[in-house]
């Protein structure tokens, strides 16, 4: 697959993968992706997960169709993508490898065997020539790793983004969302606690003129770029994208459930169409976090258990507060036969949590919804909508 002229695809698709990173669930698969850029030089752009270097170096193989790669370029030593480079270093001994100084460090711990290879070390702003086309680099600390640098192709104004614009899902699949969705739930699982770092590279990169963002991971960019760059914008500076509410419930017997339902209905009573509700142990955990994060106002419903909230809404708050969940108004309801704690306990997870606008009333439900609860979950409805 061409991206331009003289930029070609070489990347694999993993339908074998049960976690991606040990704890996505990638239910579409997941792309690793390479590029080979052909010149006067052949530079080729990172390898792939272990289990597919075989058949992504015979990509490569065929794309170089007899010619020799000048360099490797290594935009991330995270072994979904460089798993490859010593099989690479074996079929291209000449290659020279190129990435950073924090890169290599790891790449050493990872290939002590080949801390003798050829390397190129760059830094902000480095440049290398292939012939018609100027590479020139940016380090993205923290997207995802330390060591990442993105590159820009002056010639083919293209990205190199390493993980950033990325999405789970196989790119030989077609997702039916779109997309978004598993680009934001990618987005907030892996990056989501590095929005003022992936903010950091967005400035870098606004003076570029892009045609092309090619990730390591999902379909190629090429067209209305200022939608990706966008959503990247919002969700890096953790500012809400959909003026809707996120309802999520921890129920036990159903009687939380129930109260978050009818939450539910009363916002739709009130002309509240976006709502998205969720039962936290049987949702995918990841959904829920970016769900929490997509959305301007959450509402959490836990039943009371061990004098604590239920363990899937602990889990999820924490999650939350790891990832700087801020900028948000949320709502609470707790169940509780005979000491309800579980709000006072999601108040306190939530106290590190930057600007969060925690409503009044708190719905406190005592084993059933009653007259008076009821009452209250139509006071909270009313505050949500304020
Ligand atoms: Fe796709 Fe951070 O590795």
């Amino acid at each position: 697959m061409k991206i331009t002229e003289d930029i070609i695809y070489a990347g694999v698709n993993d339908h074998q993968i049960d976690l991606f990173e040990g704890q996505y669930e990638v239910p579409l698969g997941m792309a690793y992706n390479s590029y080979v850029i052909m010149d006067e030089k052949i530079a080729v752009t990172d390898t792939v997960d272990a289990h597919f270097t075989g058949e992504w170096l015979e990509n490569v193989r065929q794309i170089l169709n007899g010619r020799e790669p000048s360099y490797l370029i290594v935009h991330h030593m995270e072994p979904d993508h460089s798993a490859g480079v010593r099989m690479f270093l074996e079929a291209y001994p000449q290659a020279v490898l190129v990435m950073s100084q924090p890169a290599w460090n790891m790449f050493i711990q990872f290939f002590p065997e080949c801390a003798g290879a050829e390397k190129l070390i760059v830094k902000e702003g480095s440049e290398l020539s292939l012939g018609k086309h100027e590479l020139v680099f940016y380090t993205a600390a923290m997207v995802h790793w330390p060591e990442v640098i993105m590159s820009y192709d002056k010639k083919d104004k293209v990205l190199f983004s390493a993980d950033a614009f990325g999405k789970f899902g196989a790119n030989d699949v077609e997702d039916p969302e779109g997309w978004d969705c598993e680009a934001r739930r990618y987005y907030f699982g892996i990056v989501g606690k590095y929005g003022m770092q992936v903010q950091n590279v967005l400035k870098k990169l606004a003076n570029l003129d892009v045609e092309h963002i090619c990730s390591l991971h999902g379909p190629v960019l090429n067209e209305d770029l200022g939608h990706y760059i966008g959503l990247y914008q919002t969700w890096s500076s953790y500012e809400p994208e959909d003026d809707g509410v996120f309802i999520a419930y921890a129920s036990v017997y159903g009687n939380t459930e129930k109260a978050a339902y009818l939450l539910k209905q009363k916002l739709e009573e009130r002309g509240m169409t976006n709502i998205k509700i969720a039962d936290l142990a049987r949702e995918d955990f990841y959904e829920n976090i970016e769900n929490a994060f997509r959305y301007k106002r959450l509402v959490l419903a836990s039943v009371t258990y061990d004098t604590d909230c239920f363990p899937v809404m602990r889990k999820l708050i924490e999650q939350l507060v790891h990832r700087n969940y801020q900028k948000r108004t949320v709502g609470l309801i707790e169940n509780g036969t005979w000491g309800p704690m579980a709000a006072k306990v999601m108040k306190g997870l939530l106290e590190p949590c930057k600007e969060l606008n925690i409503l009044e009333p708190v719905v406190t439900i005592r084993s059933t919804l009653n007259e008076a609860s009821t009452a209250k979950l139509d006071e909270l409805a009313d505050a949500l909508l304020k």
